[in-house]
């Protein structure tokens, strides 16, 4: 939910997504990436978090959902591709829709990889680095949702258990057995997947960290630094890389200062993975810098 609808939207334009459809108090977005959508706005009278959306295989897994773990009864969505769905509560009473049947779009083509010329690896010759356009980034899709929690240990069983997660790593303060940030992946088994999908961190409240979005790669990242920052936008923490994941990332506020980050170059994992445990207070969080990442944590 967002204070002024309008405003999310030139945002959110400038940032890379493409509206769908907007009527009444709701604007939904997608990437270039062929999904119907991933982003829902509606106007409100605070800035809220309500939940996120997963697309799951079968309709099967939805009534599964409604029968083992208190999913709501199956409705047909009105949103762009339609599609049925269920909706989970989590610990912290955020809604997890799942989704199946939606009909997605037709995909963008990717751009050309960069052809570097590295010292000891000369690749081009004669030819000027290929041309890319100004203006908005090209999103591919949402590849992760970082989420404040109040009880770190009761999400995280959540989504083990319900959701069917891997915890990839984990930070603790105190004692290993402990943790308060913990990044979870897809169960996917023997396939690679993204290093994290959701990422929890326990700071005393419950809500949205952050959204992230996949692009190219690096260079298409500054170019919507420097796009965003021309257009006036408020930026929060980047262009950096992480340690954990290693993905470049970049982020901005909204102006409900909800936090957009694009990101690019991430790890990927599979089920030989086994988690990996991290004290808090010797974990970087940017390979690039020493910049204290207090304002990336603030609400
Ligand atoms: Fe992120």
């Amino acid at each position: 939910m967002v204070t002024d609808l309008d405003k999310t939207q030139r945002f959110a334009e400038d940032f890379g997504l493409k509206t769908v459809r907007k009527a009444g108090s709701r604007l939904y977005m997608r990437t270039d990436g062929g999904d119907a959508y991933s982003y829902v706005a509606e106007q409100g009278d605070e800035r809220r978090f309500i939940g996120l959306g997963f697309t799951v295989e079968s309709e099967a897994d939805l009534e599964e959902a409604v029968r083992e773990h208190g999913g709501t009864p199956i409705v047909e969505l009105d949103g762009p591709g339609g599609g049925r769905a269920t909706t989970l509560t989590s610990p912290e009473g955020l809604k997890f829709e799942l989704i199946y049947g939606i009909v997605e779009d037709q995909p963008k083509a990717p751009q050309p990889h960069l052809r570097l010329n590295a010292p000891g690896e000369r690749s081009r010759f004669a030819a000027p680095q290929s041309e890319r356009p100004a203006g908005p980034a090209t999103l591919f899709r949402l590849g992760h949702v970082g989420l404040y929690a109040k009880d770190f240990a009761a999400n995280a069983e959540w989504l083990q258990n319900v959701m069917g997660m891997k915890l990839s790593d984990a930070l603790y303060a105190q004692s290993p057995d402990h943790a308060v940030v913990g990044f979870f992946r897809l169960d996917h088994g023997a396939e690679w997947v993204d290093h994290h999908t959701i990422f929890i961190g326990a700071m005393g409240m419950t809500g949205l960290h952050h959204l992230s979005f996949e692009v190219q790669d690096f260079e298409a990242q500054f170019r919507t630094h420097r796009y965003l920052q021309d257009k006036g936008w408020d930026p929060n923490w980047g262009v950096g890389r992480h340690p954990l994941g290693s993905h470049v990332f970049d982020v901005w506020f909204d102006p409900d200062r909800f936090r957009f980050e694009t990101f690019s170059d991430t790890d990927l994992l599979n089920d030989e993975h086994e988690t990996g445990l991290h004290a808090i207070k010797e974990q970087d969080m940017d390979c690039w810098s020493s910049d204290p990442p207090d304002r990336y944590f603030a609400p």
